[in-house]
C-alpha cells in the first residue's frame, strides 16, 4: 500500500509511504480505483486540526493523510457482511489502498467505526454500497467522487436560502459555487458571480450567473437585499462585500476557503458571518424528509448537474506516484483550470 501524505504544518511538503495493509478482525482492506481532487480537499487540509480532517486516517505525528471521496473494491474483508470484490464509495486517503473498521452492514452502506473517527460527522464515516446504489453510473465513474461532496453543499444551501432575491457568490468558478448558482437561478433568484480575472470570461460563459465581476469590481454590485455566499473564505473580498453593502446585506454565509485563508478578519458592517456546514443540514433534511426520500431528491438534482457539467468540464485522470504529486500541488496553487475535473489514482 503506498500512500501520499501532505505535512500537516506545510501543505506544499508531500512524501510516499508504503505499508503492508491486513485486515484484522472486523476490518476490510479495500483497492483504491480513484478519488477525485478539489480545492474541498486543500480546504480539509487548512481545516484540519480545527475541524478533526486529520483525525479521519491518522498518520505520524506532524503528517497527515488528507481525505478524499473515492471508489474502492473490497480486497481482503475480514468482516462478515462484506465479501471481496465489492465496489464501495466514501472518503479514502491518497493512497493504493485503504483499511475500514465497517459497523452493521445495510443494503446501501456503512459506517466505519472505528474508534479514532467517532467524533466526525456521521456523513464522513459513511461508505455506500455501489452495487445497490442508484447514484452510481457506471458509464460516468469519475463524477460521483468529484461531485457528490461538491453538490451536497449546493444541494442543501439552496433549500436553506429559501427566499433569498439576490445571491452574489464568490469563487464562482468553483464546481460547488455553479452547482448552487444553477440551482438559485433555476427557481428565479438574480444570481451574481464574483471571480478572479483570470476565472472570469470561463464564469461568464457558462450562463448561469448574469453579471460575472471581477474581485477588484466588488463597488459595482448593485446595492439591493443580498446574500452573499462566500465560498473563497477571502478577508478582502468579504470586507468589501460588507462594506459596499452595509445593511443591504441580509446575510453572509461561509462556506469555503478556496483562496487559502481560515482567518475570520476583522468586524464587519452588516451580519455576522456564519459558517454553513454540509454534514450538519444534510442530517437535518435525513431526519425531515427519510432517507429514502432525500436520496430521491438529491439523486435527481445529483444527476441533473452532472449531465449538465459534460457540457463544459472534462474528467482527466493523473496515474501514479509523480501524476499524482503534480495535480495535488497544482490544485494547492490554485493553478487548476475550471473546466477540468481532476480524478487521481496511485495504482
Ligand atoms: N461548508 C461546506 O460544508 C462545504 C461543502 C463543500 C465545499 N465546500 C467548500 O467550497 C469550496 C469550493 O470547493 P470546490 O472543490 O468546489 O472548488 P473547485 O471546483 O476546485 O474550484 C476552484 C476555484 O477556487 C479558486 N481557487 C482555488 N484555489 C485557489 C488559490 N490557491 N488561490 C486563489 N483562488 C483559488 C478559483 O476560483 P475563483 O478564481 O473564482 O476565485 C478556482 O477556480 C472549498 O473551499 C470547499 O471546502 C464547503
Amino acid at each position: 500500500m503506498t500512500v501520499l501524505e501532505v505535512r500537516t504544518d506545510d501543505l506544499r511538503t508531500t512524501r510516499f509511504t508504503d505499508h503492508a495493509p491486513v485486515p484484522s478482525d472486523g476490518e476490510i482492506v479495500a483497492r483504491v480505483r480513484h478519488f477525485g481532487l478539489s480545492a474541498n480537499n486543500i480546504t480539509y487540509g487548512l481545516l484540519g486540526e480545527m475541524a478533526g480532517y486529520w483525525r479521519v486516517f491518522p498518520a505520524e505525528p506532524g503528517w497527515g493523510r488528507l481525505p478524499m471521496w473515492g471508489v474502492a473494491e473490497v480486497v481482503a474483508s475480514a468482516h462478515p457482511g462484506i465479501t471481496e470484490g465489492e465496489p464501495l464509495f466514501g472518503y479514502m486517503p491518497m493512497a493504493t489502498h485503504v483499511t475500514l473498521t465497517p459497523g452493521k452492514v445495510r443494503d446501501g452502506g456503512f459506517a466505519d467505526v472505528s474508534a479514532h473517527r467517532q467524533a466526525l460527522a456521521p456523513a464522513y464515516n459513511n461508505y455506500r454500497r455501489l452495487d445497490a446504489d442508484p447514484l452510481w453510473d457506471q458509464d460516468h465513474p469519475g463524477e460521483l467522487p468529484l461531485f457528490l461532496p461538491l453538490f451536497a453543499l449546493s444541494f442543501l444551501l439552496d433549500a436553506h436560502l429559501g427566499q433569498a432575491r439576490t445571491v452574489v457568490i464568490s469563487s464562482a468558478s468553483s464546481k460547488t459555487s455553479l452547482g448552487l448558482a444553477r440551482l438559485l437561478a433555476a427557481r428565479g433568484v438574480k444570481v451574481v458571480a464574483l471571480t478572479s480575472a483570470r476565472n472570469a470570461a470561463f464564469v461568464a460563459g457558462l450562463g448561469v450567473y448574469p453579471d460575472t465581476l471581477t474581485y477588484d469590481r466588488i463597488t459595482d454590485l448593485p446595492v439591493v437585499e443580498t446574500v452573499f455566499v462566500d465560498v473563497a473564505g477571502n478577508v478582502a473580498v468579504r470586507a468589501a462585500v460588507h462594506e459596499h453593502l452595509r445593511d443591504r446585506l441580509v446575510r453572509s454565509v461561509l462556506v469555503g476557503a478556496t483562496h487559502g485563508s481560515v482567518q475570520s478578519g476583522p468586524e464587519l458592517p452588516g451580519p455576522e458571518p456564519t459558517w454553513f456546514f454540509t454534514p450538519d443540514h444534510m442530517r437535518d433534511r435525513i431526519r425531515e424528509w427519510g432517507p429514502a426520500e432525500f436520496d430521491r431528491r438529491f439523486g435527481a438534482a445529483l444527476r441533473d448537474f452532472a449531465a449538465w457539467t459534460r457540457s463544459w468540464l472534462t474528467i482527466t485522470t493523473a496515474t501514479g506516484r509523480e501524476q499524482v504529486r503534480t495535480t495535488y500541488l497544482s490544485v494547492l496553487d490554485g493553478a487548476a483550470d475550471p473546466a477540468t475535473g481532476h480524478l487521481l489514482t496511485l495504482d
